[in-house]
């Protein structure tokens, strides 16, 4: 059932970059048009910025746009948050959800993550929904239940024609060109499938689960063959357009 899901890679730029950085976006273009045609879904979720210029420009080439997180409320006295309508407006079809910077650094529950999921499926975007352990909780042996509950708290009841996406990332593989084992990953991406099958039923069975934390051009090929990883959440390696190819390439 797995097999059948096509892959999605999601470059994550975080707070980086600027109109210039479009270059990036035309030098990837370029690789994606004249190489052999990507076999995952290619998405960019740049700062807010450049959102719209991202979408725009992406486009002719294939390339998606994504938020990287969104208000749970449509509009509203909330200076300096963007609703997921805004997004949608801007041209983005994804939006980042959950992820472990904004938990950490703006204490973001489950509670709120699955308020934001619903406004972005509401918005008519397709939520990246993060979960994943600190190293504090894969020392102690319980990672995989800290998932279990970030998931079943953060991910919404959508209906059958919404898509969601599930990125798991270990906070401790973000940024320190660190990752699990193959064997870790397997077993917690299966872990995730089985939480999804029996929530969800057959719709469990193909929502994307995809992988983030030090994906690189290295490990790229490696990593996105492990059972139940159905693509990749990139941050650093994102904003390298020739990195960027070489992890798409890799599915
Ligand atoms: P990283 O970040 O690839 O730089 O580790 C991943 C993420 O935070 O989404």
């Amino acid at each position: 059932m797995t097999t059948t899901i096509t892959p999605l890679i999601a470059g994550n730029w975080k707070m980086n970059g600027l109109r210039g950085s479009l270059d990036e976006l035309t030098a990837l273009a370029g690789m994606l048009t004249t190489g052999e045609a990507p076999k995952a879904v290619v998405v960019i979720c740049p700062p807010a910025t450049i959102l719209a210029a991202v979408a725009r420009q992406g486009a002719s080439s294939g390339i998606l746009a994504g938020g990287q997180d969104c208000h749970a409320a449509p509009s509203g006295a909330h200076t300096g948050e963007v609703s997921a309508g805004m997004l949608a407006d801007a041209g983005a079809q994804y939006v980042i959800v959950g992820h472990s910077e904004r938990r950490a650094n703006h204490g973001e529950t489950d509670d709120q993550v699955r308020a934001k999921a619903e406004a972005a499926i509401g918005a008519g975007l397709k939520p990246i929904i993060c979960v994943g352990e600190t190293e504090a909780e894969r020392d102690s042996g319980n990672a995989e239940s800290v998932v279990a509950t970030q998931l079943a708290g953060s991910v919404p009841d959508a209906g059958e024609q919404h898509e969601v996406i599930v990125a798991y990332e270990p906070v401790w593989a973000i940024g320190t060109g660190r990752t699990p084992s193959n064997d870790d990953i397997a077993q917690m991406h299966n872990s995730i499938r089985r939480q999804l099958v029996d929530r969800f039923g057959d719709k469990g069975a193909t929502v994307r689960i995809l992988y983030g934390g030090s994906l690189k051009p290295q490990n790229a090929r490696e990593i996105l063959r492990v059972e139940n990883v159905n693509g990749g959440l990139v941050g650093g390696a994102s904003l390298l357009a020739k990195d960027f190819y070489t992890i798409i390439s890799a599915i």
